[in-house]
């Protein structure tokens, strides 16, 4: 299987309200009109079509970001793009050949896309694979709070998910998904930080299980410049969002960025100059766990209070 990259991807959260300042006014994602359909699976549909889900445009697609309506709040599909109807179909087959149950039945017109499927990884998480995403021509991007345009040429993103042991995930994700491992981070203790890409892109999926609990940990998105990511750090504070960690630099991408929780529990890093790798020769990195700079916070101090980390 080979991914093209992050497509999309899809929160759950029980107040809607909320998440409308945090992702246009805090993070200037631009509202949208989604895909012509909104998708009630599992979630309430009594509240009716155009009422149940919000959706957010980062660049010339329809959509990037969505979120469902729902009683319990967090994540609720990964989107990962592939070439055609030809590598659905492969990867259908590959899915099953690795014991993974494929789900066919959501309607592709929920996401906007000319086909999709959908599984569940081993700690729990929805992913879809899909092909064919809507784009809007002749509607550019128009960030509401300004920022200057998102990076998704190699993908929308990262996401790093926390997991109760990162080499078997790591090698799941390997044989499943197909992913390449970039660095894998010693966090002390025994435990792991791997960051898996599917192109240039650093990582588009990373694993650890240096935190205690499996979760869905965050989203990243990455802003053109270094001044979008200064002055949304601005906007979030003065808008008092709920800081995750602190603005700061990672060793490994090295992106600069800083991350905030969003109403649907999970965090979103807002960062600008992640490194491109070389794909086809790179060689696994072995590196520690120190930030360049910054990135305080709950998350951090959890980790070092575990002692898993220097
Ligand atoms: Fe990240």
């Amino acid at each position: 299987m080979r991914i093209q990259g992050l497509g999309y991807i899809g929160f759950h959260a029980p107040d809607l309200s909320a998440w409308k300042p945090f992702a246009e006014q805090t993070l200037g994602f631009a509202p949208a009109a989604g895909p012509g359909g909104d998708d009630v699976r599992g979630e309430d549909a009594s509240a009716g079509a155009g009422g149940a889900s919000l959706f957010y445009r980062l660049d010339e697609r329809r959509w990037r970001i969505a979120i469902h309506r729902s009683a319990t709040p967090g994540l609720a599909y990964v989107g990962w793009e592939l070439t055609d109807a030809a590598a659905l179909a492969q990867a259908s087959e590959h899915l099953a050949a690795c014991g993974v149950a494929v789900d066919r039945s959501i309607d592709p017109a929920m996401r906007g896309v000319a086909g999709v499927l959908r599984f569940v990884d081993p700690s729990g998480n929805p992913h879809e694979l899909f092909h064919g995403a809507a784009t809007a021509p002749g509607e550019p991007f128009v960030s509401p709070a300004g920022v200057s345009g998102f990076v998704t040429r190699n993908g929308m993103g990262h996401v790093l998910i926390v997991v109760p042991d990162a080499p078997a995930a790591e090698a799941w994700y390997a044989r499943v998904l197909g992913l390449r491992t970039t660095d894998r981070m010693d966090m002390g203790l025994g435990k792991r930080a791997i960051f898996m890409r599917t192109n240039a892109r650093h990582h588009a999926l990373a694993v650890t299980d240096v935190l205690p609990e499996p979760c869905f940990h965050h989203l990243m998105v990455e802003a053109q410049t270094l001044e979008d990511v200064g002055v949304a750090w601005d906007r979030a504070q003065k808008q008092n969002a709920p800081v995750m960690m602190t603005i700061g630099q990672h060793a490994n991408d090295p992106m600069l960025s800083f991350y905030l929780t969003c109403p649907s529990g999970c965090g979103i890093e807002f960062g600008a100059g992640g490194t491109l790798v070389d794909d086809a020769r790179w060689q696994i990195r072995e590196v520690g766990p120190d930030e360049l700079w910054g990135h305080r916070g709950p998350t951090m101090d959890q980790i070092e209070a575990g002692g898993g980390r220097a």
